[in-house]
């Protein structure tokens, strides 16, 4: 029996560790997501279900619960705030796999695949009014505002993302505009919220904001760079997305302002074009000569710093100790 349990703790993720931690709350989240699933149209239901029960990481929750408690929260919106995230989260997940023509994630062919783009826009729709249903019952001003702003930036991130999609001018600071709004502005709302919700002074308020969104930023830093060194089976996404796209993330963006010119040629010619298949290699060589996927990660890394200075402050708890094992797994992650 013991080496058997011994046995599961290896097999389990750090996630599965963390989770553990905050498994009532966890399974509460699970039970009220399912619950705001049903739809009079089955085919929602279908495809709701497809997206939400294929086995996502379910983060951003977790940070939304692990805060909360960190703060020794008693109440009960920590339950109904960790599933509004993940269904904005969702939510955006329908929408980009569509923008971005992906046909993998969490394993599976993605719903656009399945049931075509329309329906996937109109399911993302559905699950993003669903997050207003739920809000407006918490009766919280200032958390509602705060959401209604974060889903408004994620869509500017990602209506931005589209217009320098082909563009081999975008540098680094409209790549971090991009990731800020698309990705990190929903970790730092998880981060907050759940803040807010316990009467936290406006420093703590602050402090907990900054976390999130260090931690989102080094979150998408590390996505871009397994979108060129990940592992298709363990990532549960195509790789090399990115490149087919014409995206200039920041490991194409360094390698263009680092390469010489015979290799300028070839990745300005890559965002213009979107990569084909036969050039892949001499993509690859390239960003390899400019050991951009380095100075991405090496950017992952000074995120994860900044989002553990914010952490400093926060009083000594399981819970802290597992707020920073989920930025050094962000930093680390393979999936
Ligand atoms: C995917 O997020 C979208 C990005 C911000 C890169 P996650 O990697 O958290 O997705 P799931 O929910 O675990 O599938
Ligand atoms: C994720 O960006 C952003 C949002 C979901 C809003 P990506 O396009 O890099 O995410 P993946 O790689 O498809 O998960
Ligand atoms: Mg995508
Ligand atoms: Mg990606």
């Amino acid at each position: 029996m013991l080496v058997e349990s011994s046995e599961n703790q290896l097999k389990s993720t750090p996630i599965d560790q963390i989770k553990q931690l905050v498994s009532n709350e966890f399974a509460a989240v699970d039970r009220l997501i399912q619950e705001h699933l049903h739809s009079h149209v089955s085919l929602i239901e279908e495809i709701s279900h497809h997206i939400v029960q294929s086995g996502g990481k379910r983060l951003r929750p977790l940070i939304v619960l692990l805060v909360a408690k960190a703060f020794n929260y008693e109440g009960k919106d920590n339950i109904a705030l960790a599933a509004v995230v993940e269904f904005i989260h969702t939510a955006t997940l329908l929408h980009d796999d569509v923008v971005d023509n992906s046909s993998l994630r969490r394993g599976q062919e993605t719903a656009n695949i399945i049931w075509g783009n329309a329906t996937s826009v109109l399911v993302g729709d559905f699950l993003y009014s669903r997050t207003f249903e739920i809000l407006t019952k918490l009766k919280n001003l200032q958390v509602m505002d705060l959401l209604a702003k974060t889903t408004n930036a994620i869509a500017e991130g990602e209506v931005l993302q589209l217009v320098k999609r082909n563009d081999p001018t975008a540098d680094e600071a409209h790549y971090l505009q991009i990731i800020t709004n698309k990705t990190a502005r929903l970790f730092q709302a998880a981060a907050e919220v759940a803040t807010l919700i316990c009467d936290r002074s406006p420093e703590e308020v602050e402090a907990m904001s900054r976390f999130g969104l260090h931690l989102g930023l080094a979150f998408q830093l590390v996505d871009d760079a397994l979108d060129f060194m990940g592992n298709s089976e363990e990532l549960g996404k195509n790789i090399g997305d990115d490149l087919a796209e014409g995206k200039p993330t920041l490991p194409i963006i360094h390698a263009l302002r680092h390469s010489k010119s015979e290799n300028k040629k070839i990745i300005e010619e890559a965002i213009i074009q979107g990569a084909a298949d036969e050039n892949l290699p001499k993509i690859l060589n390239a960003i390899t000569e400019a050991d951009s996927i380095n100075y991405t990660l090496k950017q992952a890394e000074y995120q994860t710093e900044l989002a553990l200075t914010a952490l400093e402050d926060l009083p000594c708890s399981p819970y802290k100790d597992a707020l920073i094992k989920l930025v050094h797994f962000s930093l680390h992650r393979k999936y």
